[in-house]
C-alpha cells in the first residue's frame, strides 16, 4: 500500500494535472448541474460553446422554467440526446414548485429530480456543496475495478453494489476536498485511465492497482456479457427500367427506416418475379443475386440479399407519393438508409 491515502493521490495529481479552467467550475448548483447533463454523452470540447449559450438565454433556473419547451430544445439543438434537454426544463419547473427555486443540497432531493441520477447528483452536490457523496460514472467504474481488481459486469447490480460501497469508503475526511477530489476522479479516468490505452506510468495510483500488478488492465472493467443478436433476412428487389432508374418504395412510417425511400423488399429471392407483378404490375426478367451483405442494429442483425432485376413489359403509372424511379444520383440524394446508399454506391 503506498504511504498516502487514495484520495490524497487523487487531490495531488488534479491540483497539477487535473482540468481548473473549465467555465462550470464554480459553486453555483444550477452551472453544474447544465455542465453536468450536457457532459453525459459529450465531450467537453463540444459543449462549451452550448454551455455559454444555453447560460446568456437562460441566466437562473427561474428563466429556465418559465421558458417554452420549444425555446429550451432551440438551445439544446446539435447536442443531441433531447430526453436531457426535456428533463431539465421539467427538473427547473420542479424546482421552483417544490423547493421554492432554492436548489437542493441533499443528493437524495437531488436525484429526485428528472434526469439525474444518484452519481449526477452526488457529483453536483460535491462541485457546489462539498456534499461527501461519492460518484460511479463510467470512468470511475474503470478506475475503481481496475484499482481494486474488482472482476464482473459493473452493469450488474451486485458489481455496481460492491462499487458504490467501494467508492463511499474512499472518500477524504476533509469536506473541502470534495470538489478536487470528484473532479480528480473524472480527470483521471478520461485522461489517464482510458479505456484502451491506460498511461499507468503517469497514474497516482499504480504503486497498488491490482490490474496493474497482474497485468489486466484491458480485461477490467469486465466486458458487458455478449446477447445472441437475433438474425433477420429480407432481399431487396434492384429493379431498373430501360433508363437505368431504380424503382424505390416509400417505407410505412412507423419501424425501421420509417418514411425513408427504399428498395422493395420480399422474403425470398424465389417469389420476387410474383412481387413484381403482383404489388407494381411489373414483369420483370431476374439476374443473378448480388452477393449478402449484413447490417447492424442495435436489437438485431439484417442479412440483405440484393436481387436485380429489369423489366421487360411496359410500366403502368406509379403512385408518385409512396412508389416512384429514380436515377442513381436522385436516389442518393433523396433520404434512403445507410445499407442502400453503400449498395447504390457499389
Ligand atoms: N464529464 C462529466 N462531468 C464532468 C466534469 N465536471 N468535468 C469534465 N468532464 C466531465
Amino acid at each position: 500500500m503506498s504511504a498516502a491515502t487514495f484520495s490524497a493521490r487523487l487531490i495531488g495529481w488534479q491540483s497539477s494535472h487535473g482540468r481548473h479552467d473549465l467555465p462550470w467550475q464554480v459553486s453555483d448548483p444550477y452551472r453544474v448541474w447544465l455542465s453536468e447533463i450536457m457532459l453525459q454523452q459529450t465531450q467537453v470540447a463540444t459543449v462549451i460553446p452550448y454551455y455559454q449559450r444555453f447560460l446568456d438565454r437562460f441566466p437562473t433556473i427561474a428563466d429556465l422554467a418559465a421558458a417554452t419547451q420549444d425555446d429550451v430544445l432551440a438551445h439544446w439543438s446539435g447536442l443531441g440526446y433531447y430526453s436531457r434537454a426535456r428533463n431539465l426544463h421539467a427538473a427547473a419547473q420542479m424546482v421552483m414548485a417544490r423547493f421554492g427555486g432554492q436548489f437542493p443540497h441533499l443528493p437524495a432531493e437531488i436525484a429526485e429530480l428528472p434526469g439525474i441520477g444518484r452519481s449526477t447528483a452526488a457529483a453536483i452536490a460535491a462541485f457546489s456543496f462539498n456534499t461527501q457523496s461519492a460518484i460511479l460514472d463510467g470512468n470511475v467504474k474503470r478506475v475503481l475495478t481496475r484499482w481494486a481488481g474488482i472482476a464482473g459486469f459493473p452493469g450488474e447490480k451486485a458489481i455496481e453494489n460492491k462499487l458504490w460501497l467501494l467508492a463511499e469508503s474512499l472518500l477524504p475526511t476533509n469536506v473541502t476536498d470534495m470538489p478536487a477530489y470528484t473532479q480528480a476522479q473524472m480527470d483521471l479516468g478520461a485522461t489517464v485511465c482510458t479505456p484502451k490505452k491506460p498511461a499507468c506510468l503517469a497514474c497516482p495510483l499504480s504503486d497498488d492497482c491490482i490490474a496493474k500488478a497482474t497485468g489486466r488492465q484491458l480485461e477490467l472493467p469486465t466486458a458487458k456479457p455478449k446477447k445472441a443478436v437475433p438474425e433477420r433476412s429480407t432481399v431487396m428487389l434492384l429493379i431498373h427500367d430501360d433508363a437505368g432508374r431504380v424503382l424505390l418504395e416509400r417505407r410505412p412510417p412507423t419501424g425501421i427506416w420509417g418514411g425513408l425511400w427504399s428498395l422493395p423488399e420480399t422474403g425470398s429471392t424465389l417469389d420476387a418475379e410474383n412481387a413484381c407483378r403482383e404489388r407494381f404490375g411489373l414483369r420483370v426478367e431476374l439476374e443473378p443475386a448480388l452477393a449478402d451483405f449484413t447490417h447492424v442494429f442495435t436489437h438485431f442483425r439484417l442479412t440483405i440479399t440484393p436481387q436485380p432485376a429489369v423489366i421487360t413489359g411496359p410500366c403502368n403509372a406509379l403512385r408518385d407519393d409512396e412508389l416512384r424511379w429514380f436515377s442513381y444520383p436522385e436516389a442518393l440524394a433523396a433520404g434512403i438508409p445507410t445499407p442502400l446508399r453503400k449498395l447504390l454506391n457499389r
